[in-house]
């Protein structure tokens, strides 16, 4: 890594392939708040803080005045979505902004247009749109997305990029050979391989690249050996996958603390309902799996039932989502929690969380775009877990277990900030005070 990047003065490009509702929001948040006409709430690089030195020193700066990150007003946008739709009439669509604040962004939003997507049906059934490359193989359509990407660098006359993966759900598909190393992956590129799902394509294309990738959403991506390899070759960096937004985050809130007080957990049954395209895809059997399996990792994660068998070894763990148009992005979640504590007795918490699934995801979009930017320019390649910050299933090393305790993310996200910038790192052991003042 290298220490203190310098802080950019020129222009971002953020691309992103899939521009429906959390593209979109984000989009015109970016938009709103540097016309003064809202704050970034939500975003950690815009509104958090992070602690240097010792307490007594009160060195408390902001994120964004600590680490050179680039200024919002530098950023551009553009992306694919298989929707000819314009950036203002997909907001319209997906119906998270009222339609007062989309009107003042009009032009801004306007002016940006999906480039024609790498789709295929057959990995988002529930989905169809016109605008969509056609190529000779998978390899073809790859090779288009880099020319696209070459063609927004010049337009915009920008140097740095970053890609963020804001399509849908695509269906469960497993990891297999042609996913082991760059050339079976190439090969398989050429051959336009089954186990090569679009997301994929788009991975590949911005490592290769070397244009830093995260994944929004849970399917594989760049989230296989070929493409960490590839991103370690390029000097690139990657993370995913899944936005940790609404139900996850709470249970990653949670988990952590009922574990922390030795609370056993018997039972914990989480449904949603959700009317937006996501809750549409989502609604096909094949593309929840993907949610699912998502989802389903993050409590055995934390609990680690094998260790504490008296605790979490009998913990069944249900996760539902259902369609119901009428919620549109407004999705609502209720959570029933069956826990135990001394003696056994039993105790219930219950959760009714009615959130607003892109008002979450959208300042995660802005703060992995500042990130993984930041990282490329501190020389950082590979898988970037100290962003896992922001996502429900963090990729993590081979052999390595991810760390899904919020606090325990967030820890690591500071420590990498101060690493970076030549800082102590904090472990939060603090014997020193007492002993300094015993002493004197
Ligand atoms: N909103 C959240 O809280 C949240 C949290 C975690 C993950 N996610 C994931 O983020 C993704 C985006 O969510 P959303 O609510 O914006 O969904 P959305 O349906 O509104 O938008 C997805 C867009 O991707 C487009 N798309 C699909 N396949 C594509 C392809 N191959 N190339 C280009 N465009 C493609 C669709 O046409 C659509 O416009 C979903 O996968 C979702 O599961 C969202």
């Amino acid at each position: 890594m290298k220490h203190n990047p310098e802080k950019p003065t020129d222009k971002l490009g953020v691309l992103l392939p899939g521009m429906g509702a959390v593209a979109t929001t984000f989009i015109a948040g970016v938009f709103a708040i540097n016309k003064g006409i809202s704050r970034p709430i939500g975003s950690l690089t815009q509104m958090g803080t992070i602690r240097l030195g010792k307490r007594t020193e009160n060195r408390l700066p902001r994120i964004d005045e600590f680490v050179p990150l680039t200024d919002l007003d530098n950023l551009v946008f553009g992306g694919w979505d298989i929707y000819d739709d314009n950036v203002y009439e997909a907001a319209r669509h997906a119906g998270v902004l009222e339609t007062q604040l989309l009107d003042e962004l009009k032009d801004e939003l306007t002016a940006i247009e999906p480039m024609p997507a790498v789709f295929d049906k057959n990995y988002v059934r529930r989905l169809d749109g016109p605008n969509v490359k056609k190529g000779e193989n998978k390899m073809d359509l790859a090779e288009q997305l880099m020319k696209d990407i070459e063609s927004f660098r010049e337009r915009h006359g920008v140097t740095r990029l970053v890609m963020i993966w804001c399509g849908s759900t695509e269906i469960y598909i497993e990891e297999t050979d042609v996913h082991q190393s760059i050339d079976a992956f190439e090969q398989g590129l050429r051959d336009s391989h089954p186990s090569i799902p679009p997301s994929m394509i788009y991975a590949y294309a911005a490592i290769k690249m070397g244009i830093p990738y995260a994944n929004g959403a849970p399917n594989l991506s760049g989230d296989v050996p070929a493409l960490v390899e590839l991103a370690k070759q390029t000097s690139t960096p990657i993370a995913g996958k899944d936005f940790k937004t609404g139900q996850t985050l709470m249970k990653t809130i949670i988990a952590p603390g009922l574990k922390a007080r030795a609370i056993g957990v018997n039972g914990w049954f989480s449904t949603n309902i959700l009317g937006n395209r996501d809750g549409e895809v989502l609604d096909d059997p094949d593309s929840f799996k993907t949610k699912e399996t998502s989802k389903l990792s993050v409590l055995e994660a934390i609990l680690e039932p094998n260790l504490h068998s008296h605790l979490y070894d009998d913990l069944y763990h249900k996760v539902r989502i259902n369609y119901y148009p009428l919620r549109k992005d407004n999705k609502e979640s209720w959570d029933n929690i069956d826990i135990f504590g001394w003696l056994g007795y039993p105790m219930q918490i219950k959760i009714n969380f009615l959130c607003r699934d892109s008002i979450l995801a959208a300042p995660i979009v802005l703060d992995l775009a500042l990130f993984l930017d930041l990282a490329k320019r501190a020389e950082m390649s590979g898988i970037m877990e100290w962003l896992s910050f922001y996502f429900k299933s963090p990729q993590a090393g081979a052999g390595l277990r991810p760390e899904h305790d919020l606090q325990r993310q967030l820890i690591k996200l500071e420590n990498t900030l101060r690493y970076m910038q030549g800082e102590n790192l904090i472990t939060h052991l603090g014997l020193d005070y007492y002993e300094e003042a015993f002493e004197s």
